[in-house]
């Protein structure tokens, strides 16, 4: 292989400490790409750590490694730690962002940019969305990823990929908002009775389908990079990937239990809107996956039960 060719088989994958991050390395190395993954608190071994606030170690990282693919998978992503820690979540998930298209634009380099469901309301009746349909995030963390697809979006060869909730292998139940009603399904604590949502429909999907679909992504506009003029006229810059598994989180509980053999009695659905919740989520936020079919992307998933 020539040293050109090597080079644009580089990927850093910020985040790689993370839920995602984890299994985009693995998809990566797997795929033959050199991966140069970072983290912050949890980065060892062959995960560097970088701040991503700290735009000098950014451009630093960047430009000692010429990536062509850059996949931004780090943020703060709980909608409650968003709310209490404005300032902070402002610096990752928007700052670091319009740094990284503003670097990655100057290079050449592809960014993918991981963003979420919550860019859109979820009213009811409104599902599934397109691509371009308009978007109104429902919270404080819908409205900072909005603002990094922005930034992303005003530099040339920045994509946004647009996930719903994640689920799929963590170092611990609690990383993922689906992982973690396992433990009140099993519940350790001995509740008698713990309210669960049977309003809001979720359509959670595997880090691993997320991390393979990437690896596809990152294959095709890498190759579209070789051509600006290409990749404006032809590639979407806009692209969503979701399971099509309507679920609520009573309905996912429900499943947990059923394949774990456990009893259920403690877990009660709630089938109203909490309007007084300190954080508003949306009621259906289903994400079209269209502009990847277009692509020939494959866009399918592991059943939800059969993964558990
Ligand atoms: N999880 C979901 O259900 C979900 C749903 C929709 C969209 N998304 C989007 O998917 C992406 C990945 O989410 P995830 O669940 O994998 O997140 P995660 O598990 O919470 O991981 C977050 C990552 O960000 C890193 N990070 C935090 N602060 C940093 C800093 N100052 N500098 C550099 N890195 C920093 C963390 O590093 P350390 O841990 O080493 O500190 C970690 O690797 C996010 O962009 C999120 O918005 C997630």
């Amino acid at each position: 292989m020539s040293e050109q060719q090597q080079e644009q088989k580089t990927v850093v994958i910020t985040g790689a400490t993370g839920q995602l991050g984890r299994q985009c390395v693995k998809a990566f190395e797997n795929a033959e790409w050199k991966v140069i993954g970072t983290g912050f608190s949890r980065a060892s071994g062959s995960i560097q750590k970088l701040d991503l606030t700290d735009s000098t170690a950014v451009s630093a990282l960047l430009s000692s490694t010429r990536p062509s693919v850059v996949v931004h998978t780090a943020a703060e992503r709980s909608p409650d730690r968003c709310a209490t820690d404005q300032a902070g979540t402002t610096a990752l998930n928007v700052d670091s962002t319009s740094l990284l298209a503003r670097l990655c634009a100057d290079m050449g380099s592809t960014l993918i940019y991981i963003s979420t469901d919550y860019v859109f309301p979820g009213t009811p009746g409104e599902a599934p969305y397109s691509a371009g349909s308009p978007t109104a995030p429902p919270n404080f963390y819908g409205a900072t990823k909005l603002a990094g697809e922005g930034a992303v979006l005003d530099e040339p060869g920045g994509v946004v990929f647009r996930v719903p909730v994640l689920y799929g292998e963590v170092e611990v139940n609690g990383e993922s908002a689906v992982n973690t009603l396992l433990d009140v399904v099993w519940n350790a604590g001995g509740k008698a009775k713990v309210d669960m949502d049977h309003w809001s429909v979720r359509y959670p999907t595997n880090t691993a389908d997320v991390a393979r679909v990437l690896v596809d992504v990152a294959e095709r506009y890498a190759r579209g990079m070789e051509s600006k003029e290409e990749m404006e006229q032809d590639l979407p810059r806009v692209l969503q990937f979701s399971s099509e598994e309507r679920m609520t989180k009573y309905e996912i509980c429900q499943t947990m239990a059923d394949v774990a053999g456990l009893p259920l009695e403690h877990v009660v659905p709630n089938a109203e809107n909490d309007l007084n919740a300190a954080v508003q989520r949306p009621y259906d936020c289903h994400l079209s996956t269209q502009e990847l079919k277009d692509l020939g992307i494959d866009v399918r998933t592991v059943k939800f039960r059969d993964w558990w």
